[in-house]
């Protein structure tokens, strides 16, 4: 069986979890679980950073001990995981006895190979970073990250030669291009590398937190170099050589992109220097932005993971971070997005599945289903979208992977809709083909629910549990995911999984929220992207419209007729290349496929969106406007968003793929 070894970034203990750390371990879970169903064994480590100084702070405010503190801590991290189904097989304390010993032994290595010497350090330092920062790292005298002066600190530090590591780093960069990931963070790396690296400081002088240095219990060792060492120690690096010869070196190492540097260069070289093997990649994702800004405790934007898991279970927030934000890029989290796409994805779509499913086997064959004749058209879709469902999953593409998941479920309940199960039933003489397509539909769910389930692990095993899988999910494989046209399947019915929420709150631009869809019944045809055009009788919903130059229509203007509202050619399109407009905060101009011509396009969305999460993204544009210039470029057409009060704009969009150059109406 192959191995895979998997590890989080260690979390400071100095306030709980936030969903922007939740984000991280979520991600990692779901890219854990993934290797488990695809064969590998696989280990998956998270755990706490607990040597900060920070830490040390907050416990002393506190009157408390600072171990007691961090075992205080430990729990309620413990509890939040548990709660959003993480499924680590370890959880590693940087003040365990396995860790400090572990840490000693790689510095003493370190020591062996000459790279670490005594000397002075002189400068700034961000305890909230727990960073050396040199002048130019700062914004007008602040961390830029913590937007907080950096102390001045001057103390005897033992330093490590980090820059006899400078080619041998690039070397491996060269060698290994697949070492960090996505490519736009190697490339910050290797702009890095090629300036040169100096030596860094080792340890702190005077305090008492902390790993004491092997040979100088008077210093400890700098708490970076601590946390690094976790993810060797928490496979018995230093305690166990059994164990650390069996998982070392780690296939991912899973973190945010503002510690790249520590892990692809610090790091690396640490375990260069100590004649080990270093790890086989990196993957440093995006940051979830709340309000426009990273999500952070202090900065004050952060959520607490809890309160979105308890709205709707773990699942739907789990789904959320994960298909809504492109892994490695950053995403926003809003509660408004978040019961959107709730409705959407889970009740109106997934969720109305499991029901029709479940109605229409009780209904139309007692509950047992079995096939009766060859598969229709939902096997093939259905493979192909496993295929592309491994395909992006093996490459980190979580949000296409969840994707991919997701066109089996509205496939599924685009042939009910088409097959109508309804009028089969009542004509004797389909009647094979009615258990056919019955059939069909639920083996579609059955596959599509496999593939979630390392995104939704419990709604998963439920659906599975609904459609007749006997094996258990956690003994299941991909291979469950091919497609079964035989046995008998009992169809369980049971309560609404995501009952639809009413989106109450005062918001009034986007789209599901202005015109609720109807509930869903049984066997009619969930909305889908396929709905027939609105009509003059029955409008779509109107979201507020907003490019550089547009103009909103007042709420109650004049109605008009459908006429005038066919003069707007509303098109598909896919971005190809985006780029911010150079002296503008708001605009970005875009390259887009329209099917059968490419234009530029200047959007007023730059505050919103990086052009790096624009780039691949469908959007719908207005494609018969004049073209008009905005800072000198010509752009041909507008993009449609909404610009909710107060807030960035957001780009209008579908809930399943469609073609560039497909008519919007
Ligand atoms: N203790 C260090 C990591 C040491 S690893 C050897 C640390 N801790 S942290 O608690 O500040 O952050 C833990 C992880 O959460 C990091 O990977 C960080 O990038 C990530 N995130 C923190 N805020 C985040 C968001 N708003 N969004 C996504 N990830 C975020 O750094």
């Amino acid at each position: 069986m192959p191995r895979f070894y998997i590890t989080t970034a260690i979390d400071y203990v100095n306030s709980r979890p936030h969903l922007g750390t939740a984000y991280e371990k979520i991600a990692a879970d779901v890219i854990a679980r993934y290797k488990r169903l695809a064969g590998f064994e696989t280990r998956f480590v998270m755990g706490n950073d607990e040597h900060s100084q920070n830490v040390f702070k907050k416990a002393r405010e506190n009157g408390e001990d600072p171990l007691a503190y961090c075992d205080r801590m430990a729990r309620e991290f413990l509890d939040v995981w548990a709660r959003l189904d993480l499924s680590f097989d370890d959880f590693i304390r940087t003040t365990e006895p396995r860790h400090m010993a572990g840490v000693q032994e790689l510095v003493r290595r370190m020591t062996a190979a000459g790279d670490i010497y005594e000397g002075h350090y002189e400068g700034w330092y961000c305890v909230s970073c727990e960073a050396f920062k040199q002048e130019k790292d700062l914004v007008d005298g602040l961390c830029p990250i913590h937007r907080t002066k950096p102390d001045w600190i001057r103390e005897k530090n033992y330093f490590f030669r980090l820059s006899k590591y400078t080619q041998p780093l690039l070397d491996h960069f060269r060698a290994q291009p697949e070492f960090l990931v996505p490519d736009i963070r190697r490339n910050e790396i290797l702009r890095l590398l090629e300036s040169g690296l100096d030596d860094i400081s080792v340890s702190r002088a005077g305090q008492a937190w902390g790993i004491p240095m092997p040979d100088d219990p008077g210093s400890v060792i700098y708490v970076w170099v601590d946390a690094l060492i976790n993810y060797a120690t928490a496979v018995g690096f230093g305690t166990d050589q059994a164990l650390f010869e069996t998982w070392w070196p780690a296939d991912l190492h899973v973190i945010g992109k503002d510690i790249t540097r520590f892990h692809c260069v610090i790091w690396p070289a640490m375990l260069m220097s100590a004649g080990l093997p270093v790890p086989r990649q990196v993957f440093g994702h995006g940051w979830v932005h709340f309000r426009g800004e990273k999500m952070s405790k202090s900065l004050g934007t952060a959520i607490e993971p809890l309160e979105a898991a308890q709205k709707f279970g773990p699942d739907p927030l789990r789904l959320y971070l994960v298909k809504e934000i492109a892994f490695g890029s950053d995403g926003d989290f809003t509660w408004e997005r978040f019961e959107e796409r709730y409705n959407v994805d889970l009740a109106n779509n997934l969720g109305n599945l499991v029901s029709r499913v479940a109605t229409m086997a009780e209904k139309y064959r007692e509950g047992r289903l079995a096939a009766a004749e060859a598969p229709g058209r939902l096997a093939e879709l259905s493979a192909s979208a496993v295929a592309e469902y491994r395909g992006h999953m093996d490459a980190f593409a979580l949000e296409a992977g969840a994707a991919a998941a997701f066109r089996i479920v509205d496939a599924a309940n685009e042939y009910i809709a088409s097959t109508e199960p309804w009028a089969l039933a009542r004509d004797a003489a389909q009647a094979a083909r009615l258990s056919q397509v019955l059939f069909d539909v639920a083996e579609a769910l059955r596959v599509a629910a496999v593939l979630l389930l390392p995104i939704m692990p419990r709604s998963a095993a439920e659906i599975l549990r609904r459609v007749g899988e006997t094996t258990p999910p956690g003994q299941l494989t991909l291979d469950a995911a091919n497609w079964r046209n035989d046995g008998t399947r009992v169809i369980i019915k049971g309560a609404a999984m995501w009952p639809r929420v009413d989106l109450t709150s005062s918001r009034s631009t986007s789209v599901d929220e202005t015109a609720p869809a109807p509930a869903p019944s049984a066997e009619k045809p969930a909305p889908s992207a396929q709905s027939p055009a609105p009509s003059a009788q029955n409008p779509a919903p109107s979201a507020s419209v907003s490019a550089p130059s547009a103009s909103v229509p007042a709420p109650g203007a004049d109605k008009i007729s459908i006429d005038d509202f066919m003069k707007v050619d509303l098109r598909v399109a896919k971005v190809l290349t985006a780029e911010k407009v150079p002296n503008s905060r708001k605009l970005v101009k875009l390259s887009i496929d329209l099917g059968t011509e490419q234009r530029t396009l200047v959007a007023g969305i730059a505050e919103a969106y990086e052009p790096e999460q624009l780039v691949g993204r469908t959007i719908v544009m207005v494609f018969n406007l004049k073209p008009a210039k905005l800072m000198g470029i010509e752009s041909n057409g507008m993009v449609l968003a909404a610009r909710p009060d107060g807030r960035k704009p957001t780009l209008a969009g579908f809930d399943a793929e469609v073609r560039p150059g497909t008519r919007v109406r």
